[in-house]
C-alpha cells in the first residue's frame, strides 16, 4: 500500500503581497511533494493564507477596504502566483473560510472541555507585527523584532501553556527529529526550559477573527486560529473526517525560522491539550536576504517572483534557491548570482549535456539510442561513470530526505561535470569520422553512457525543475516524466533503440541584459512615481539647507510633470502619502541636521531619516502624527537605511515645519 505523506507551508499573511521569500518556502515544499509523488507516496500538499488578526484588519483599513475585500484580493494574488508557477498544492486553505472557522471552534471546545482554558485578564505588551504577546515593559520594543509594542489591557481567555513544559521537553527528547535542524531544536529546548507562562488565546478589543464558542465578544488569538489550518484543511471538525484520518499527523510542517516558537511550542501544546496526535516533524529554513537584510515588505527590500518568472522562468528560480542557499541557513539573493548560477549550471551544465548528447545521437544514429554491441568498445571509463551514477542516486535520496537540497544538487551536477569531461576526452565527433567497426561501437558506447547519465540526472532533478526536465525527458524519447518512478531509478534502464524526440535547447544562455531587465522591472515596481530621479536611491550626500534628507518640502515640484509643469491625477496617485506616528526619535551621531525616526504605519514600523534636527528636539516628536511618502525607494544615509520620507513645509531661510492635522486621524490613513 502506498505510504501517505502530508506536507504544509506556513499560511501566508495577506498584509503583504507575495515575494521570493514566500516563494522559497513554497518551492521547497513543492519540490518535496513532487519527489514524494514520484516515489509513489499518496501525497497531500497544503498551502493557503492567514487572514485574521489586528495586523490584517489595520492593513485593510489603511488600504481603504473592508477586511473581507482586502483579504480576498491578496489571497487571490498568492494563489494566482502559485498557479502561474505550477505549484502542485492539493488544497488552499483560507482562514476566513467557513470550513476553517468550524474546525477552529471545534478545537477550542476540545481544549476547553479538557480543562485547559480559563478566563483571566491580561495587561501587557503586544507586538502587532508578530501578533505576539511579549514580556517587555510599557514603551519597550518587541523582544523578537525590535518594533514598537502596544499596551493591551483586556479580559482574555488563557491557555494553560505552563502545564505543558514537561510534556514538551519529553517530546523533544523522545522524538529528536521533531524539530529540524538541530540548532533550532536547541533553541526551543532552552526556551521551554526557561519556563512557560500561560498564554492569552483570545482578544476582545477588535473583531476581525473567529468568535470564541459561547462567548462571541472574544475572537480567537490569531496564532491559535492560524496553526489550526493544518487540521481544518483536512476536515477536522467537519462531517467528513476521512482526509484527517488518512493524512494526520503531518509528515512535515515547513516554516521559516522566525516562527519556530509558534510551531514547536504552542502548536504541539494545543494538540496535546486537545488529545490529538502531533506532527512528525517541523523543518525550519533560514531567511533569504537581499542587500544583507531579511527580505520583507517592512524593510522595502523585496524581490517579486514575477520578475524572475518573466525573464528566466520558474525552473531557474527553483534551482537557484535550492542549490545556492544551504537549507536551514540564511542565504543572499542577487540577480547577478541568479544569472551566474543559471548560466554555469543550467545553460552550460545540464542544458549543454542534453543538447550535445542528443544532437549527436540524432546525427550519428538517426535519433535512436545506440547500444554498444562490441565488448571491446567498453572501457573502465564507462564503469566509472556507471559507479558514479549509482553513488549519486543513493546519496541524492539520502540528502533529500535530510532536506540538504544544495548538497544533493551539487552531487548530481558533479555527475554532469564528469560526463562532460568524459565526452571531451573521448571526442565522439572524431570517432564519428572513422568508419571502422570498433570506432562505431566506441561511439555508440560513449553516447549511450552520456545519454544514460543525462537520464539519471534529469529524473533526480525533476522535482526541483519540473518543466525543463519534462522537456528533456521527451527529447530522450521517454514520454511523460510524471510516469517515471524515482524509487526504481537505476543505471542501465535506457533501452536500446529508444527513439528520441525533437532536440531543442532547454536553457538558452542568459546575457547581461537579463540582470538589467530584472533590475529595471523591480525598480519600476518599487518606485512607480519615478521618485528616484528626485531622490537618489542610495548615497550619503550632505543634507541640503532646509528640510530634506528623508523629508520632502511641501513646495517641491512633483516628479512626473506635463510640459506646462502640471501633473495629472494619475501622477499624483502614484505617490502613497500616509499618516504615521513617531514611536522613536533620536539624533544621528555625527550628523547635526539628521534625526532617526521609527514611525508606526499601522501595519508596520519604518525607519526614516529626516533633516529636521535643527527644528525639532527628538523627544518632542514621540507620539506625534506626521505625513510620510510611504512608497519611496529606500536609500542609505550615514550607513542607515531611510525607508520613506516625511513631509514638511520648507521655509525660505527658516526651519522646516512638519505637516500636521487639526482633527484626530488614524495611523496608516492614506492622503488623497
Ligand atoms: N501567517 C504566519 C504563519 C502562520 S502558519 C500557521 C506568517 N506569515 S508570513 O507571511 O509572515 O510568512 C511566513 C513565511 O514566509 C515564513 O515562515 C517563511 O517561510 C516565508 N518567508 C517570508 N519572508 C521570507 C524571507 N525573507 N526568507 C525566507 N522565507 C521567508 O508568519
Amino acid at each position: 500500500m502506498a505510504k501517505n505523506f502530508y506536507i504544509t507551508t506556513p499560511i501566508y499573511y495577506v498584509n503583504a503581497r507575495p515575494h521570493i521569500g514566500h516563494a522559497y518556502t513554497t518551492i521547497a515544499c513543492d519540490t518535496i511533494a513532487r519527489r514524494q509523488r514520484l516515489l509513489g507516496s499518496d501525497t497531500y500538499f497544503l498551502t493557503g493564507t492567514d487572514e485574521h488578526g489586528q495586523k490584517i484588519q489595520r492593513a485593510a483599513e489603511a488600504a481603504g477596504k473592508s477586511p473581507q475585500q482586502f483579504t480576498d484580493e491578496v489571497s487571490a494574488e498568492f494563489r494566482a502566483l502559485w498557479d502561474r508557477m505550477r505549484i502542485t498544492y492539493d488544497d488552499y486553505i483560507r482562514t476566513t473560510s467557513d470550513r476553517h472557522k468550524r474546525g477552529v471552534q471545534e478545537l477550542w471546545r476540545r481544549i476547553r472541555d479538557n480543562g485547559h482554558i480559563y478566563k483571566g485578564s491580561y495587561t501587557g505588551q503586544y507586538c502587532v507585527f508578530d501578533e505576539l504577546y511579549v514580556d517587555v515593559g510599557p514603551g519597550q520594543p518587541c523582544s523578537e523584532c525590535g518594533r514598537p509594542t502596544e499596551t493591551v489591557k483586556e479580559e482574555n481567555y488563557f491557555f494553560k501553556l505552563s502545564a505543558f513544559a514537561e510534556p514538551l521537553l519529553q517530546l523533544y527528547t523522545s522524538q529528536p527529529d521533531f524539530i529540524r535542524p538541530e540548532t533550532r531544536r536547541n533553541e526551543v529546548i532552552a526556551f521551554v526550559r526557561s519556563g512557560l507562562r500561560d498564554l492569552s488565546i483570545s482578544r476582545s478589543t477588535f473583531s476581525w477573527g473567529i468568535p470564541v464558542p459561547d462567548d462571541p465578544k472574544h475572537v480567537v488569538y490569531v496564532w491559535l486560529d492560524a496553526l489550526a489550518n493544518y487540521i481544518t484543511a483536512l476536515g477536522y471538525g467537519s462531517d467528513d473526517p476521512s482526509k484527517f484520518k488518512n493524512f494526520w499527523p503531518a509528515d512535515v510542517h515547513m516554516i521559516g525560522k522566525e516562527i519556530v516558537r509558534f510551531h514547536c511550542v504552542y502548536w504541539p501544546a494545543f494538540l496535546m491539550a486537545a488529545g490529538l496526535p502531533l506532527p512528525k516533524s517541523i523543518v525550519a529554513h533560514g531567511w533569504l536576504l537581499f542587500e544583507e537584510s531579511k527580505m520583507s515588505k517592512s524593510r522595502g527590500n523585496i524581490v517579486r517572483t514575477e520578475t524572475i518568472l518573466d525573464v528566466l522562468g520558474a525552473d531557474a528560480l527553483r534551482y537557484f534557491l535550492l542549490r545556492e542557499v544551504v537549507f536551514g541557513q540564511d542565504g543572499s539573493f542577487s540577480f547577478d548570482a541568479l544569472v551566474q548560477r543559471y548560466n554555469s549550471d543550467l545553460a552550460n551544465g545540464l542544458g549543454n549535456l542534453a543538447s550535445r548528447t542528443l544532437a549527436m545521437i540524432t546525427r550519428y544514429f538517426k535519433g535512436e539510442v545506440p547500444y554498444p554491441s562490441n565488448a571491446a568498445a567498453h572501457t573502465g571509463e564507462e564503469d566509472l561513470i556507471a559507479a558514479l551514477a549509482k553513488h549519486t542516486i543513493n546519496e541524492f535520496h539520502e540528502l533529500f530526505e535530510q532536506h540538504q537540497f544544495s548538497r544533493a544538487l551539487e552531487l548530481a551536477w558533479a555527475l554532469v561535470a564528469a560526463v562532460d569531461k568524459y565526452i571531451v576526452e573521448n571526442e565522439p565527433w572524431a570517432l564519428a569520422e572513422k568508419h571502422d567497426e570498433h570506432s562505431r561501437s566506441r561511439l555508440a558506447t560513449v553516447l549511450y553512457t552520456s545519454a544514460e547519465a543525462l537520464r539519471i540526472v534529469t529524473a533526480l532533478a525533476h522535482p526541483v525543475m519540473p518543466e525543463a526536465t519534462a522537456r528533456i525527458w521527451i527529447q530522450l524519447g521517454l514520454g511523460e516524466i510524471a510516469n517515471a518512478s524515482l524509487a526504481d531509478l537505476r543505471w542501465g534502464q535506457l533501452k536500446l533503440g529508444t527513439k528520441l524526440g525533437k532536440v531543442e535547447p532547454v536553457f538558452p544562455r542568459a546575457d547581461k541584459s537579463a540582470i538589467e531587465r530584472m533590475q529595471m522591472i523591480e525598480d519600476q515596481q518599487r518606485n512607480p512615481a519615478g521618485a528616484t530621479e528626485a531622490q537618489p536611491a542610495t548615497g550619503t550626500q550632505a543634507p541640503p539647507p532646509s528640510a530634506s534628507q528623508g523629508s520632502a518640502p511641501l513646495n517641491k515640484p512633483a516628479p512626473a510633470a506635463t510640459p506646462d509643469g502640471k501633473i495629472t491625477i494619475d501622477d499624483f496617485s502614484k505617490v502613497e502619502l500616509r499618516v504615521a506616528q513617531v514611536k522613536v526619535a533620536e539624533k544621528v551621531k555625527g550628523a547635526d541636521k539628521l534625526l532617526r525616526l521609527e514611525v508606526d504605519l499601522g501595519t508596520e514600523t519604518r525607519q526614516i531619516l529626516a533633516g529636521i534636527a535643527e527644528a525639532y528636539a527628538p523627544e518632542t516628536l514621540v507620539g506625534r502624527k506626521i505625513v510620510i511618502v510611504a512608497n519611496l525607494a529606500p536609500r542609505k544615509m550615514r550607513g542607515l537605511e531611510s525607508n520613506g520620507m516625511l513631509l514638511a513645509a520648507s521655509l525660505e531661510g527658516g526651519k522646516p515645519v512638519l505637516a500636521a492635522f487639526l482633527e484626530e486621524v488614524p495611523v496608516g490613513a492614506r492622503l488623497k
